[in-house]
């Protein structure tokens, strides 16, 4: 069965369409606003480290994450993307350009903190609002942009007021915290509580493309103390059109995040409205089954939510899915050494479908499942491809990244909670 680019198996009626204004115009009025991305430069972000900064965030402890180099070589990363970033510019709409990094993994945007630009990771699986800043030590800092609170007339500290938040065993930010006024796309919260680490793991030293981090999770997984700050999303929410955030997530890096408005030329069809479940903070929502292909559809039981979480790159998903899945994949071979499968680039990836909500099922086209070569073979001489599926180690929620998301127009909806999903036009 050849399935369209995204599918939606409605078993009930539907009824998920919204009555948000017919205009598929963003306003101008400072009661939506979008924020465009870009294709940024490349990037030297292979899919093992993308598997492996996944991993950290969310605390799963891999065996091995090292590349085995014994079966195939590292080819060298595409540059020619580097020439394509641009420094992003706003628009008389109000929109601001954003970026990805190469192969999707990382999507940042452009923001200013007390009048200071810095180029941010939104990230719908945490809650902190932190940037690189002038408290870091300055050898660590050296040639990267960062916030400078001295310079800014508007910050405001915290007094008493700290935030440390541990994306996994070895991935953090830690440090005090401040209220400046923030500035997305035009829209602008006077009083964003503001994380300035004064220590951050290594990881977040070598990702030189972001300056920190947009957390739009739930403001309970917001980690200040002694008092918990609200997310940038909660804090504009009231002044919004409607309290949501879109996210038009691209393959080829472009694309947008907008806040207020659900554009309807974004999107054909219904929306597939999934109430989410934010008891853990996340965009959290039942999985209950998939599909490989146009194959039957299986029940799975073991790993019964997933999260919709812009930050990170992969699907990471219960493991029978992903054998059942990379079975269906010629030549696909589990490399431990890499944590992951691999598989010449030549084969031909089958769609996936996995269940969203009680109600619906979204299909991921295979092309969206590619993430990144990785190496040659050494044996066959054949280019080999890193998939964008991977296990989540019998981790209790599954991961729904980019690779997911990218797939859909995805509307992160404070009413219900909910998160719609819509077949894009773009
Ligand atoms: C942050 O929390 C971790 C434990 O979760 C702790 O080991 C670390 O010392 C804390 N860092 C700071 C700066 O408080
Ligand atoms: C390389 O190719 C050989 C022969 O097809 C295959 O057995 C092996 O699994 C491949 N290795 C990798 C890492 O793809
Ligand atoms: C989705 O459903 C929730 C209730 O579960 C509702 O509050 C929300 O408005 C709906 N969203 C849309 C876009 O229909």
């Amino acid at each position: 069965m050849k399935l369209p680019r995204t599918l939606f198996l409605t078993l009930f009626l539907t009824h998920g369409v919204f009555s948000a204004p017919a205009s598929g115009q963003p306003h101008l009025n400072g009661r939506s606003f979008r924020v465009e991305r870009v294709r940024r430069g490349s990037n030297n972000l292979h899919g093992p480290t993308a598997l492996r900064r996944a991993y950290t965030k969310y605390g799963i402890v891999p065996t091995d994450l090292g590349i085995d180099l014994d079966d195939f070589e590292p080819i060298a990363m595409h540059t020619a993307a580097q020439q394509d970033f641009s420094e992003p510019e706003l628009d008389q709409t109000g929109a601001v350009s954003a970026a990805s990094v190469q192969n999707d993994a990382a999507f940042v945007s452009p923001v200013t903190v007390g009048g200071q630009r810095l180029i941010l990771n939104f990230d719908t699986g945490s809650s902190d609002f932190w940037v690189m800043n002038s408290r870091l030590p300055e050898l660590e800092t050296a040639g990267r942009t960062i916030f400078n609170p001295s310079k800014s007339n508007t910050f405001q500290e915290i007094e008493g007021a700290t935030f440390n938040i541990s994306y996994g065993d070895s991935s953090f930010a830690a440090g005090d915290v401040g209220y400046d006024t923030v500035d997305i796309g035009g829209a602008t919260v006077k009083r964003q509580a503001i994380g300035l680490p004064t220590t951050v793991s290594p990881s977040f030293l070598q990702d030189t493309y972001s300056n920190g981090l947009v957390g739009l999770g739930f403001s309970k997984l917001n980690t200040v103390q002694p008092k918990k700050q609200k997310t940038f999303l909660d804090n504009i929410a009231a002044s919004l059109d409607a309290p949501v955030l879109t996210a038009s997530l691209i393959s080829d890096g472009v694309g947008e995040y907008e806040f207020g408005i659900i554009d309807h030329t974004k999107y054909v069809g219904d929306i597939a409205n999934v109430s989410i479940d934010s008891s853990n903070g996340f965009w959290e929502f039942k999985t209950a089954g998939f599909a490989v292909g146009g194959g039957p559809l299986k029940e799975l039981d073991s790993v019964p939510t997933a999260i919709a979480d812009t930050g990170t790159s992969l699907m990471l998903l219960a493991e029978d899915v992903v054998d059942a899945y990379y079975e269906q994949v010629q030549g696909a071979v589990f490399v431990s050494s890499a944590s992951g499968y691999i598989y010449p680039c030549t084969a031909e990836l089958p769609s996936l479908t996995m269940a969203v909500g009680e109600k619906h099922y979204a299909t991921v086209p295979g092309e969206f499942i590619h993430f990144s070569e990785v190496g040659v073979n050494k044996t066959t001489g054949e280019t080999v491809c890193y998939g964008g599926i991977q296990s989540n180690q019998g981790a209790r929620m599954q991961i729904f990244g980019d690779a997911f998301l990218k797939a859909f127009f995805a509307v992160f909806d404070l009413r219900g909670p909910s998160l719609g999903l819509a077949s894009p036009t773009y």
